[in-house]
């Protein structure tokens, strides 16, 4: 081993540990930051996203990312124009993955799915194809969703609560296991010579029989390379945290500060253990949002010039369909305890004006401070429209040089205890190589990520094992296909 940090290595449970951080590409074609789309040169028109989806997985697998991230939602409306317009109109996650198992050949390709939605047999399926067909580099992000319009999209009269979406998405995870188990090892002889083409013994039905996601199984595709993709989570709730610590490979955290990442993962930990499983293979990820220039300065203009772009409207309503009544200065107003609704938007908040500012306010100033280098009373000083566009982003967005972000992800990890990042990109495609260019290698100056892909599979990359056939495990009988005609009778 050349370099500890750059290496998995086997620990006293003789499993993989992995030392280096995980860094993967959060995808948002038109930009994450909610202006992003507006900045010269960026990337603004969805109609070209198949080009940018295939030149951005090149430039983070030349980078050599651990994976390329596609979010999902399941409706669209006016209001996502002014609030996330990525969203507004996309490609489907799943297809974007399968799109880039043929470009790419080392990164990993993690899609979005929505369980309250999904079909077992129907994901199973896809998600065992796109494995096989990218030899072995998908994940899944399984959420349960936040966007009621989805169900009647499905056919449904409403989005489910919180406790039944979550019901559902721990069931769906369950049989999708089963199913992707169908297949033993030794299933398939594919034997010329004898004419021996499956050992029916070896194939198993799922016989899974939860409220939301019954399912019999075998299903028609091999075992995925990875045996069982990777799964992420998304979510805040107490449930979500119940999936993580019973279900999931990797947890993708929002977080507000270091303290709280420490906490959270180190109660991920222990409740993994709790459960039964390997703390070291129940991963924390948390996203960020950097914003890139070669000085502080820099940096600072870019921010600027996103801020100054975002929508928004000095009283509580404004014509434009779809936009949201929290973007004015009447609604901030409200939440840093002072009465705004004659405020100017690019008149200088006084020094006098933040001593009146309650704690969220305070939280705010800093914020800017951060962002924008902006602080009252001086020759970089403070507009409310700072304070509100601050308001409006909530994301870990970070500005600063290279060094900075780096100095920044490296004390997430070390003091927050989180394994890895998701990496947001205000707009494609230049800040983007900042990141791969000038972020990265200082990351690998540190010895915090590794030179090179070490394995093929997307597993490798995170340092996961592959897992045993869960029919194997645990024999059952009544799962196995009996009979020659078990598979095909249901052909
Ligand atoms: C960091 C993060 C990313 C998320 N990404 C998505 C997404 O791409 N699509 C989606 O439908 N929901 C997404 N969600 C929402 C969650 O899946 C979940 O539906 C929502 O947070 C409500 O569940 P909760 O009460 O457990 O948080 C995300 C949540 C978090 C925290």
């Amino acid at each position: 081993m050349t370099n500890n940090s750059t290496h998995s290595e086997a620990n006293d449970t003789g499993t993989t540990k992995r030392k280096h951080i995980i860094i993967g590409a959060m995808f948002r074609a038109v930009g994450a930051y909610p202006s992003g789309w507006r900045y010269p040169g960026a990337h603004h028109d969805p109609h070209d996203d198949p080009e940018v989806i295939r030149a951005t997985a090149l430039e983070a697998e030349a980078a050599g990312l651990d994976y390329i991230f596609f979010g999902d939602w399941l409706a669209t409306g006016p209001d996502l124009e002014f609030r996330d317009p990525y969203l507004a109109a996309r490609i489907e996650p799943l297809s974007a993955v399968g799109f880039l198992a043929g470009i790419t050949s080392r990164i990993g390709l993690i899609a979005t799915v929505n369980a309250t939605y999904s079909d077992a047999y129907t994901l199973a399926r896809i998600s065992a194809s796109i494995d096989r067909l990218s030899g072995g580099r998908l994940g899944l992000n399984i959420v349960t969703g936040a966007e009621p319009r989805a169900a009647a999209n499905h056919g449904r009269d409403a989005h489910w609560g919180n406790e039944q979406r979550y019901d559902s998405a721990e069931e769906l995870i369950d049989a999708l296991r089963l199913l992707w188990d169908s297949w033993g090892d030794g299933a398939l002889v594919a034997n010329q010579e004898s004419g021996h083409y499956l050992d029916p013994s070896k194939l198993h039905r799922a016989d899974f029989r939860g409220a939301h996601h019954p399912v019999a199984g075998p299903l028609n595709v091999l075992r995925p390379i990875q045996g069982h993709v990777p799964l992420v989570h998304a979510g805040t709730s107490q449930r979500s945290r119940h999936l993580v610590h019973t279900r999931a490979d990797l947890a993708l955290l929002a977080l507000p500060g270091i303290a709280e990442a420490a906490a959270v993962t180190k109660t991920l930990r222990t409740e993994a253990a709790a459960n039964g499983r390997n703390p070291d293979h129940v991963k924390s990820l948390t996203p960020v949002l950097p914003i890139i220039g070669s000085t502080f300065e820099e940096a600072w203009e870019i921010h600027d010039f996103l801020a100054s772009r975002v929508p928004v409207s000095p009283g509580p309503h404004d014509d434009r369909e779809g936009f949201p009544a929290t973007r004015s200065l009447a609604v901030l107003g409200e939440a840093i305890g002072l009465e705004l609704a004659q405020a100017e938007l690019e008149a200088e908040v006084t020094v006098d004006d933040a001593a009146r500012f309650n704690q969220h306010g305070e939280h705010l100033l800093d914020l800017t401070r951060q962002r924008s280098g902006r602080i009252p009373g001086t020759a970089r000083p403070v507009r409310w429209r700072d304070i509100l566009v601050n308001h409006l982003v909530p994301y870990s967005v970070v500005v600063g040089t290279a060094a900075h972000i780096a100095d920044y992800l490296q004390a997430w990890h070390e003091e927050g205890g989180v394994d890895g990042f998701n990496i947001l990109t205000p707009f494609l495609g230049e800040q983007f190589e900042h990141f791969t260019r000038g972020v990265i290698p200082e990351l690998r100056s540190r010895g915090l990520f590794r030179e090179a892909y070490q394995g093929s599979t997307l597993r490798d990359h995170l340092g996961l094992t592959v897992p045993v056939n869960l029919h194997d495990a645990t024999p059952v009988e009544s799962t196995t296909v009996t009979g020659p005609v078990g598979a095909g009778a249901r052909a």
